[in-house]
């Protein structure tokens, strides 16, 4: 039998990701009412973080307790991955031990490459190129709040980065309609926004990008690793913040959505991001219910 990996949204068809927001829904309701359920008793779930993380940490974690099994943190720093071993000999060494395995790292080719030599799944939690996870939890979050996503309006404001090229892949496989709003020199990666046939189009500005928009996202101008790059993306997108004027321009009964951590001022207005139309919390959350229904999927 073949090993299934999260790397990207494209690893699952539509019907699965839909199917899997159902369940994630399914499984909060679950949890809510405090009902005990362990599908992975003796199961672990090896968690690699070469970058920083709360949401995604936590969430895996608790997922696994709640799920009856147990989760490692492995961090460069303290392991032998920091030290040179090669990824291929990490990843064979790994999955002779664990269950399933989650990585958050640089270059989406390292997270190609140690899933070629994984025996057990592979989830990406957040490459230079996707973010695939925290999709599963904004389409949850769209369809308890507003119900099916299919045949929305979704502006993208700001970086054409990882999360940007995640929207990319849910636009084809969710079959919304995203209108991506980025200055010159931080586009989506020409590839992926191609491969996302007609579902995804460059608007010329914030104000065209947000016009009867559903749902408004964005994210931080400066990615983790891009650190020294602040100043100058600060300059390159003072014109990107989801202002109240922007959100005025979209639906009513438009929802604001941010993967987080946020920076209040920069990318977003702190009346947005706190204000009604918010749904960053009830977002954060599901992280934890959406990536519950994935370990399940993929562990079986
Ligand atoms: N949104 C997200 O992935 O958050 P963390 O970086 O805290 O994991
Ligand atoms: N684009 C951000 C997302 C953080 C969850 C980053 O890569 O740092």
């Amino acid at each position: 039998m073949t090993v299934r990996h999260f790397l990207t949204l494209n690893d699952l068809s539509r019907d699965e990701l839909r199917g899997l927001i159902q369940r994630a829904i399914e499984l909060k309701a679950k949890q809510k009412s405090g009902d005990i359920f362990e599908p992975l008793k003796n199961k672990v779930l090896g968690m690699v973080f070469e970058k920083s993380s709360t949401r995604t940490r936590v969430s895996f974690e608790t997922g696994m307790v709640q799920f009856g099994g147990h989760a490692i943190f492995l961090s460069p720093r303290d392991t032998q991955l920091g030290r040179g071993e090669p990824i291929e000999d990490s990843a064979r060494v790994l999955s002779r031990m664990v269950d399933i395995i989650m990585i958050r790292t640089f270059e989406h080719e390292k997270i190609q490459l140690f899933a070629d030599h994984s025996q057990v799944p592979v989830i990406n939690a957040l490459t230079n190129e996707y973010h695939p996870c925290q999709l599963l939890a904004d389409m949850q979050t769209y369809v308890e709040h507003r119900g099916n996503i299919s045949g929305k309006r979704v502006a993208w404001i700001g970086d054409g980065n990882n999360m940007c090229h995640s929207y990319i892949n849910a636009a084809k496989q969710f079959d919304f309609q995203l209108h991506i709003a980025a200055p010159e020199g931080y586009l989506p990666d020409a590839q992926i926004f191609a491969d996302g046939d007609s579902h995804a189009t460059l608007a010329e500005s914030p104000a065209v990008a947000a016009t009867d928009a559903d749902l408004v996202v964005t994210d931080v101008w400066a990615s983790m690793g891009q650190e020294e790059e602040q100043t100058a993306r600060e300059r390159a997108f003072t014109d990107y913040q989801v202002t109240p004027a922007l959100m005025k321009l979209a639906k009513p009964d438009a929802l604001f959505m941010h993967c987080l951590p946020a920076h209040r001022g920069e990318e977003v207005a702190a009346e947005v991001i706190d204000g009604a139309q918010s749904v960053v919390w009830d977002e954060a959350e599901n992280r934890l219910h959406s990536q519950k229904a994935l370990l399940e999927f993929l562990i079986g």
